[in-house]
């Protein structure tokens, strides 16, 4: 057995019936983070957000994975301005000319999906405005990768060329990963490639994979900090930071996007 081997063995393939269930898990989310998307104006609270969140995960018979998860107390994670992941629920209010972004997991049947928004509140600057499109083009190009043969460097890598050639930088303490029956499965997805550090990106990827893509992109150095409450991650030089994320089944042919709403536009909408 060859090393990479192994590494496939690690890495759980679904079945069309479990597939099933995941796009459940993928819609609720994806219909979750919708309803906050519209919530998300000048002076509602982040705290009234994951009420929200919450309300609706259950309605449609699903839990919010986060919650109780190491001790998190929240169903979303609320990412503000310089904000990178992890960021609680609280008395915060949105203002205008922030970016927002909210970080959803939920449990559907067992089975977790897992997506992120990050959200213009108001007019922003145009280096906010830029730092969304790049990081959503950034996980449209890793997602195009995320094919059967194709190695997982190959999504790494189409994502960390997205964001570098837009000046920007990825972050390079947090990464992806795969997702089904607990919220973070092998294999690990960095957002870049750096040889020696990831054994994963050896894995070859194949049908029924599932990968949680999550390309955190900072305006400026990739280095983060965690606060005092020992959750939020910021940026080390306080300057934005965005975050996309989507749950996605490795297919034969067309990567298969769980956590999109299906009466949305793609993500890849926008002309070369
Ligand atoms: N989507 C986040 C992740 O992939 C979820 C974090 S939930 C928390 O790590 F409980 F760790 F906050
Ligand atoms: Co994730």
């Amino acid at each position: 057995m060859t090393g990479s081997g192994k590494l496939a063995q690690r890495v759980a393939r679904r079945s069309a019936a479990e597939i099933e269930i995941l796009q459940q898990a993928g819609e609720i989310v994806a219909e979750t983070l919708q309803v906050l998307q519209q919530h998300m104006q000048p002076g509602i609270t982040t705290k009234e957000l994951d009420n929200l969140a919450e309300e609706n995960i259950r309605r449609r018979g699903a839990v919010p994975s986060c919650k109780g998860y190491m001790g998190y107390p929240a169903t979303i994670c609320v990412e503000i301005d310089d904000v990178v992941v992890h960021g609680i629920p609280d008395h915060t209010q949105l203002k205008e000319g922030q970016i927002v972004g909210i970080d959803l997991v939920a449990c559907y049947q067992g089975y977790h999906g897992d997506s992120t928004i990050t959200v213009a509140i108001g007019e922003v600057d145009n280096e906010r405005q830029r730092l969304l499109t790049v990081t959503r083009e950034a996980l449209a190009a890793g997602i195009e990768q995320a094919r059967p043969t194709t190695k997982l460097r190959e999504v790494c890598r189409a994502v960390q060329q997205r964001v570098e050639a837009a000046g920007f930088s990825v972050v390079r303490s947090l990464v992806g990963h795969g997702i089904g029956q607990q919220m973070h499965e092998p294999p690990q997805v960095p957002n870049f490639v750096a040889e020696g550090e990831f054994p994963d990106y050896e894995l070859v990827l194949q049908p029924g994979m599932v990968l949680a893509i999550e390309p955190m992109v900072n305006a400026g150095e990739p280095a983060v900090r965690v606060d005092s409450d020992g959750w939020r991650v910021r940026t080390a030089d306080g300057r934005p930071s965005a975050h996309f994320e989507h749950t996605v089944v490795i297919t034969e042919d067309q990567p298969l996007i769980l956590t999109e709403r299906r009466d949305s536009l793609p993500l890849n909408y926008a002309p070369e």
